[in-house]
């Protein structure tokens, strides 16, 4: 049972949704938002309070790009947390392929970089004592039906990986709807490596799937979110069933994935092949690329060589 939990990107779309369900479930005595501005993570706050009748939500201000930024946070949770879920992020918008002081893109650094740190420290300083959730997506292993291919990297050497994380591995073709799902795929082998690594925590991957009411369409390129809000979202995911669903809806993996023991430790959880809704299923069985230990430590490596 996960008495405290901290969620990062906690002040919008599927953090601030995680923050209330798991605020409604009886063991929870603590949520902690973890967030970049402090102005909207007190909007949220009070939001929250009022939704759930609790009082139990605490802010505690970084920002996932940033290393020092994620240290200095770290310094201000004085007390063990139990669960995390390590959700800020997204495409990140026009900025994604900029060049972070980490030497990672900002696209990188935003999923995964300041995530490593978070959990990094708090292990050191025996902070965390049950469950981490890493976020991740179907763009890992790609979605046939809408043409979305899998990620598919020739040798998954410590080499490779860093080089999706500085983005040389994309050359001048740095296409943020492509390289989203590659820099996805480090950090959930990240977190498959860190499995292995912990056994007394679980370290789980779960998908939300294609989750309408939030503002990931907002960092799409223009055109791009134009279609997805206009055309797909309201029309041809629907017509195509299994493709969309509610907020509630998407949260709830996360819900399930952190508190119930059904989901394991180093499995990453999405939709079933093809899909982007309906029933979770463990991605390894058909994207077998998850199950090597190698490539799963080599991305730990990778993700470490740009961290100080
Ligand atoms: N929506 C979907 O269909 C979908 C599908 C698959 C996976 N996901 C994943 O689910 C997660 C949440 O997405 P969402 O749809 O809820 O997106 P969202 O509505 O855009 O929320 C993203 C959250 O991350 C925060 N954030 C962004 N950069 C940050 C930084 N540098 N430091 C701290 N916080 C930062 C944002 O804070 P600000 O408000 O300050 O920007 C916001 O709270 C992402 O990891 C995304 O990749 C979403």
């Amino acid at each position: 049972m996960n008495e405290s939990i901290l969620i990062t990107g906690a002040n919008t779309g599927l953090g601030q949704e995680a923050a209330r369900q798991l605020a409604l479930k009886k063991e929870t005595k603590r949520v902690i938002l973890f967030c970049r501005n402090q102005a909207k993570a007190e909007v949220a706050k009070k939001e929250l309070e009022e939704k759930t009748g609790k009082r139990i939500f605490e802010i505690v201000i970084g920002d996932v790009s940033d290393t020092n930024s994620v240290r200095k946070a770290v310094e201000k949770i004085k007390e063990p947390i139990d669960a995390i879920i390590l959700n800020a992020g997204g495409m990140v918008g026009k900025t994604a392929a900029k060049i972070t002081p980490s030497g990672m893109n900002e696209l990188a650094a935003t999923n995964i970089l300041g995530h490593v740190v978070l959990v990094d420290e708090l292990l050191k300083q025996d902070k965390l004592k049950k469950a981490v959730l890493f976020v991740s997506a179907e763009a890992v292993p790609g979605v046939k039906p809408l043409g979305m291919k899998p990620v598919a990297m020739k040798t998954s050497t410590v080499d490779e990986f860093a080089a999706v994380l500085d983005g040389t591995y994309f050359g001048n073709k740095f296409d943020v709807t492509q390289a989203y799902g590659y820099v996805k795929y480090v950090g959930t082998m990240w977190a498959l490596s860190m499995a292995r690594k912990y056994p007394d925590i679980k370290f789980i991957v779960v998908s939300p799937g294609n989750t309408k009411g939030t503002n990931a369409p907002d960092s799409l390129p223009a055109p791009m979110r134009f279609m997805l809000k206009n055309f797909m979202m309201p029309i041809v995911f629907p017509l195509m069933g299994g493709m969309v669903h509610k907020i509630e809806v998407g949260v709830k993996r996360f819900v399930d994935g952190i508190s119930d023991e059904r989901y394991k430790s180093g499995v990453f959880y999405a939709s079933k092949e093809g899909k982007l809704s309906g029933d979770m299923v463990d991605q390894s069985t058909f994207f077998t690329a998850l199950k090597n230990t190698t490539f799963q430590d080599n991305a730990d490596k990778a993700i470490h060589r740009f961290i100080k």
